[in-house]
């Protein structure tokens, strides 16, 4: 079982999009995938039209005294599964502090479901606090969503430094989010993270097909699959394939790599 935390310090940049988005592509290449809302918003579960209630609430869920599958709802998707968020998760902070370990407390939590699943995908929310601790503990790869903007490779720096100094040497994976090549600041932001070797290749351009995955719930990979967001998030999806030396075990039913066709929504 592979684990992914898609996390950073800054909200509104695009994690829950890439989580969702990327829950979906790994279910599609033949992955078991398990995407695990740890939001107190609720947005990646929104998305999955799940109810936003966890029973007990987030202090019972972390507990451990109920096993994690105990909460896990299945999505309308073939091979994907959700751990929903509901407001109670506000608290996850203080109930992990209350913990001994509090950094050891999702990898418990996870172990159990190894042979269950093969991708879990954690949507966190923003924040370097004691859950992203708790999460860099439990997980193989961290994605990072970087707006393009003059301040994006410090917010970079920052998260860098929180992960080398709590997990040493877990790999790190950013990448250009809201990217729009119509504005020079992205074009400059664009050419400064070519050749830093955190960034991947892909990026995942503005998009209102993106936008929309609030109102239509629908992951914006199944929406629209020939826009440009699209065709970035199937990118970065192979890329994080790629690190964790995860094989598709399906051919996807949507081309993963090529653009069918050029349109940003
Ligand atoms: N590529 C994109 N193009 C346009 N809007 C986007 C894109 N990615 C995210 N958004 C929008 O930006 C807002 C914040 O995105 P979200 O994924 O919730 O960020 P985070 O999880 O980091 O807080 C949401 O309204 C979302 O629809
Ligand atoms: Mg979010």
């Amino acid at each position: 079982m592979r684990v992914v935390a898609v996390a950073g310090a800054k909200g509104g940049v695009g994690k829950t999009a890439a989580a969702v988005n990327l829950a979906v592509l790994s279910a599609a290449s033949g992955h078991r995938t398990l995407l695990w809302d740890l939001d107190p918003q609720g947005a990646a579960t929104h998305c999955y039209r799940a109810r936003a209630k966890v029973k007990g609430g987030a202090s019972r869920l972390l507990g451990g005294k109920r096993d994690l599958d105990a909460y896990v709802r299945h999505t309308d998707h073939d091979r994907l599964d959700l751990l929903p968020a509901d407001p109670s998760f506000r608290v996850v902070d203080s109930v992990l502090s209350t913990r001994r370990w509090p950094d050891r407390v999702l990898r418990k939590l996870l172990r159990p479901l190894d042979g269950a699943y093969d991708v879990v995908i954690l949507d966190c929310a923003p924040g370097l606090g004691v859950v992203t601790e708790s999460v860099l503990a439990a997980c193989d790869l961290v994605v990072a969503p970087i707006v393009p903007a003059p301040l994006a490779v410090r917010s970079l720096d920052q998260l860098q430094e929180f992960v080398s100094t709590h997990r040493p040497g877990l790999p790190l994976l950013a990448f250009l989010s809201m990217l729009d090549e119509r504005k020079v600041l992205h074009r400059q932001t664009r050419t400064q993270v070519r050749g830093d070797r955190r960034f991947a290749l892909a990026v995942v351009p503005v998009s209102s097909s993106v936008e929309r995955m609030g109102m239509e719930q629908v992951p914006a990979v199944l929406a629209s699959p020939n826009n440009l967001a699209a065709v970035g998030y199937r990118r970065l999806w192979a890329e994080v394939e790629d690190r964790l030396d995860l094989e598709p075990t399906r051919t996807p039913l949507i081309d993963l790599t090529s653009p069918r066709s050029a349109e940003v929504g």
